[in-house]
């Protein structure tokens, strides 16, 4: 692709080139079937915005306020792990490039960058991914490094009590590089090459965690907490009564359970169940500035992205996931001012249409 990519397919395909297989594949990829993954993105072609015309869009506003924290457009990044296979900056770019876009990074439990790198690198705002693992302590003491090192909240991602099977990974022996949090928490017996083993880490994690332990993390941080991998409004009730203070709707990329539905179709009922209670964020398969207006407009508050971040920083760098970023902004920008939305919470349910031959 000789010139500049305009679009975030664009940069998949630029990704694509520069990656070896096995770690594109590992980025790209989904869980089994793949069911899901197609659908995360085609369920976003079924809805389509209804404009709306004669309204002042000389001047359109994309920021908006996530926790308390302005960012400068409703697109966050979400937390992924191991950013060095795309790039030999990590994290660190990523984290750079949110700086730069005034916007939120959640930093992935499995960095490959330190939970202390990434923070001292930029004043981008911060949150920190958890997953809990058996031993409670090293969840624990990753928290408590969180929390000393600014970031702002805690965000417990609860779709993985065992990792999702990954066929592509399975095929091509995926090696993990060494996941730096680690080196400071998991016992000296545990070899480098044992931590880089995929069962090691599926091993480790805690698939016993539930609702009572929301308490658990409540009691080890003053941080407010986000429950990522809300699908059903079942949960959502649950997430606000045991007091998150924030759901984000996601399938994880759609790498754990296959035949969930697309998370874009979940997001309608889980905001109507939790009714303005606490912030619901949105993820999975956002690829313009088209689906993060359909998913405001279907009531989260922001979304974040996962892949197209990775694809810029593999492509580019930290410029690469600037690029993206500006892209996705610029996208949004522009169907607000031609859907008659001059700011963002102009946007609203009216503002598209669900019902199709074909469910959501
Ligand atoms: C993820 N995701 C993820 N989620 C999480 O809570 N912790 C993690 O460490 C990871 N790691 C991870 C790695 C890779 C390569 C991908 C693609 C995804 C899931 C991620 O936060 C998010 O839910 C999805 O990526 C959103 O979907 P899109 O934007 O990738 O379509």
């Amino acid at each position: 692709m000789a010139s500049e990519p305009v679009s975030v397919k664009e940069f998949q395909e630029l990704a694509r080139q520069v990656l070896p297989k096995m770690h594109y594949d590992f980025y790209a990829g989904g869980a089994e079937d793949e069911h899901t993954l197609r659908e995360n993105v085609e369920a976003f072609s079924r809805i389509t915005i209804r404009p709306r015309i004669l309204i002042d869009v000389s001047h359109i506003d994309l920021s908006t306020t996530i926790l308390g924290y302005n960012i400068s457009a409703p697109i966050m990044i979400a937390p992924t792990g191991m950013h060095k296979l795309a790039h030999p900056e990590g994290e660190i770019a990523t984290a750079k490039a949110a700086a730069a876009c005034k916007t939120i990074m959640v930093l992935s439990f499995s960095s490959t960058c330190t939970i202390e790198e990434v923070a001292s690198c930029c004043n981008a705002v911060r949150f920190f991914q958890l997953y809990v693992f058996k031993s409670r302590e090293v969840s624990a003491r990753l928290v408590q490094r969180a929390e000393r090192n600014g970031y702002k909240a805690i965000v417990l991602t609860v779709d993985l009590p065992r990792l999702g099977r990954r066929e592509a990974d399975i095929k091509n022996k995926l090696v993990k590089p060494q996941l730096k949090n680690f080196d400071a928490v998991i016992s000296t017996e545990v070899s480098s090459d044992e931590r880089s083993n995929l069962q090691f880490f599926s091993r480790a994690l805690d698939s016993s965690l539930c609702w009572k332990d929301i308490n658990w993390l409540r009691s080890i941080t003053k941080l407010p907490i986000l429950i990522k991998g809300v699908l059903v409004p079942e949960d959502a009730i649950k997430a606000v009564e045991v007091g998150v203070d924030g759901i984000i709707v996601s399938n994880h990329g759609a790498r754990q359970l296959d035949y969930t539905p697309a998370s874009i179709s979940a997001l309608d009922e889980v905001v109507s169940a939790v009714g303005g209670k606490v912030p619901v964020l949105f993820d999975g398969g956002v690829r313009r500035g088209t689906d993060v207006f359909k998913a405001l407009a279907l009531g989260a508050q922001a979304v974040l992205i996962g892949r197209p971040v990775i694809f810029g920083l593999a492509a580019k760098g930290e410029y690469g996931v600037k690029q993206v970023i500006q892209m996705l902004s610029d996208e949004l920008e522009l169907t607000m001012a031609l859907a008659g939305c001059p700011s963002v919470k102009d946007i609203n349910r009216s503002h598209v249409r669900t019902k199709h031959q074909r469910p959501l």
